[in-house]
């Protein structure tokens, strides 16, 4: 067998999975969101399908979360910290988002929407 003819072809394979993985396309959008008690600023994000996005999110106050159900997305937000969440916006429509960790007594009211148009 002649292994040289097969490293010729897998070395720049693996060099393509190996660099595919680390390299992330840059976000056509970059949004701030900025969680608070009891609201999610700002409460409607507006996004174009298939664009590639990026949220930087924080906390003024406490830990949050913030959940996108339909598109799987569910992370918590810490304060001091931006948390980036990074997603293919989807086909057109409106998908709920809401706060996904308990943060007081108003913790249901802290909901938005994804708008995709
Ligand atoms: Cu914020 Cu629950």
């Amino acid at each position: 067998m002649n292994l040289h003819r097969w490293a010729f072809l897998l070395v720049p394979c693996l060099w393509i999975v190996v660099s595919g993985c680390q390299k992330r396309q840059p976000a056509d959008e970059h949004i701030n969101v900025v969680m608070k008690k009891y609201t999610i600023d700002p409460p409607v994000i507006r996004v174009k399908a298939g664009e590639r996005i990026e949220l930087n999110v924080t906390t003024a106050d406490v830990q949050h979360g913030l959940d996108i159900p339909a598109l799987d997305i569910k992370q918590s937000i810490q304060p001091g910290r931006t948390t980036t969440i990074y997603f293919t916006a989807p086909q057109k429509g409106e998908y709920r988002m809401a706060c996904g960790i308990i943060c007081g007594p108003h913790h249901d009211d802290m909901v938005g929407k994804l708008v995709v148009e």
